[in-house]
């Protein structure tokens, strides 16, 4: 049994972001959170708590709890690809980049590598749920569902299938092997995690442009035989939604595709969504689909601004995603700033001189982009019951945040002095508990995530975590 002390912060609604200063969660052997307390004096914690005076106590000092954050969408095979795009955009990017890179994951030795750093890498951010894209190859992406079982990540892991409109070397020859390869990714991961209480399988048609729509339609039929989760890309990029009119010229949209493939279910994962017309929207409205916002990435291949505000509005169910590599970052912390940014351009739109018009409606605040982070991701995920926030009968999974300043001389990466100074936050002593969350937000990073848990068990810690 662990007793979480300090301060904790959590999205209770949207528009709330709670912080209680004096917080303490108590956490049983199960990771499940058994008491939450916001106003404790430390004086009285042992003697509060029956039952819990032999608990570990794990203290935040200059800094707070948060919850894990959830990128439900990401490629962990792209890794290696992080900050190359140069000027591309998705079609020729993926020709360029992607299909190259994802074709070498036959070779398991460079699967184990990369997907290793990976997971790794996004749990050292916080994340500590992730829905991943592998690649075409059965065998490393059940590694990757491995990594995350064993490193104690939880994750949605998709073998992707993609029949046509790509190269010769990356393409499953036809309906059956994508049907029958993604069948057995199912089967292997819910073999090593039959609760799926860490690790799932995800049905993945890479998008429409790249399935043909019999493939499209067995992976359709195949998750109603499994109850599988999907995850796909919708209305990303101009030329992509022009090539699916050519490809499917008999389609309502973009998103009837996938309609007609039975692919829009309530465990359907769209992301980027961005170009979507009032009735795609109300679609996947009704189908109970959640989609997935990747700003970063939207940015980097210059795909668009995704009018978040107005998706929330229409009741659409959101998280973030980071979309590696695509997107130039693993963390969902940088995906906050970027979901801030990108609904500040479009609330900008094309402002000029003679029309200075700034639709303030449309921003985000910061308690709206973390909770996206956080509790909307959860929902997109179908853990909304389970994870993204802190209430009893909720499992712990959370992230302990340190603040301070660099010191004057000296490491900064390593310093931690008494009150935990270290870290790129620069803290002057006069910050509220709300004004430290804010400074962490736009200025704080990886160093400033000192250890996170998964239903309570420790995933990842820094030097400057002392129990
Ligand atoms: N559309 C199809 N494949 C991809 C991919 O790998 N990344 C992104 N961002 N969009 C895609
Ligand atoms: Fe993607």
């Amino acid at each position: 049994k662990t007793i979480y002390l300090g301060p904790f912060a959590h999205c209770v609604t949207l528009a709330e972001l709670e912080i209680c200063e004096k917080g303490v969660i108590g956490v049983d052997e199960q990771g499940v959170i058994r008491f939450v307390e916001k106003e404790v004096e430390i004086e009285d914690l042992r003697a509060k708590f029956e039952g819990w005076e032999d608990a570990n106590v794990v203290e935040a000092r200059n800094g707070f709890f948060f919850p894990g954050f959830i990128d439900t969408h990401t490629h962990a095979p792209q890794h290696p690809n992080t900050g190359l795009f140069g000027k591309t955009t998705l079609l020729d990017w993926l020709d360029t980049y992607t299909f190259p890179l994802e074709s070498s994951f036959s070779s398991i030795d460079k699967a184990s590598r990369i997907y290793t750093n990976f997971v790794s890498r996004t749990l050292s951010h916080g994340t500590t749920t992730c829905a991943y894209f592998a690649t075409r190859h059965v065998e490393a992406t059940n590694l990757l569902a491995d990594i995350c079982l064993a490193r104690g990540q939880r994750a949605l892991v998709g073998r992707v299938c993609m029949d046509r409109l790509s190269p010769d070397y990356y393409r499953d020859e036809s309906v059956e092997r994508a049907v029958r390869d993604s069948q057995a990714c199912i089967d292997y991961v819910r073999s090593i995690d039959a609760a799926g209480s860490i690790v799932r399988p995800i049905i993945t048609p890479r998008f429409a442009p790249s399935c043909t729509a019999p493939c499209l339609a067995g992976l359709g039929k195949l998750a109603q035989e499994t109850d599988a989760f999907i995850q796909t890309h919708v209305s990303e990029n101009t030329s992509e939604c022009e090539l699916v009119k050519e490809l499917f010229p008999d389609s309502a949209s973009y998103t009837h595709v996938y309609e007609e493939a039975a692919l829009l279910t309530p465990k359907t994962i769209l992301a980027h969504a961005i170009h979507l017309s009032p009735e795609e929207r109300k679609l996947i409205k009704e189908r109970g689909s959640k989609i997935s916002h990747c700003p970063a990435s939207n940015t980097a291949l210059t795909s668009g601004c995704c009018p978040v505000r107005e998706l929330l509005n229409e009741g659409l169910t959101i998280g973030l995603g980071t979309d590696v590599s695509g997107g130039f970052s693993p963390s969902i912390l940088e995906e906050v700033r970027h979901a801030i940014w990108t609904s500040r351009f479009v609330a900008m739109g094309t402002p000029t001189a003679s029309t200075p018009t700034l639709n303030n409606a449309a921003k985000l605040s910061t308690a709206e982009a973390l909770y996206l982070a956080t509790r909307g991701g959860a929902a997109v995920v179908g853990l909304e019951d389970q994870v993204g926030g802190f209430e009893v009968g909720k499992q712990f999974d959370a992230q302990m945040i340190q603040l301070g300043s660099v010191p004057e001389e000296g490491d900064r990466e390593g310093a931690f002095g008494e009150e935990g100074a270290g870290g790129p936050v620069d803290l002057f002593g006069f910050e509220s508990a709300e004004e430290k969350v804010e400074k962490w937000v736009y200025s704080g990073d990886d160093r400033n995530c000192v250890a996170v848990w998964v239903r309570g068990r420790l995933v990842h810690k820094t030097a400057r975590y002392k129990a």
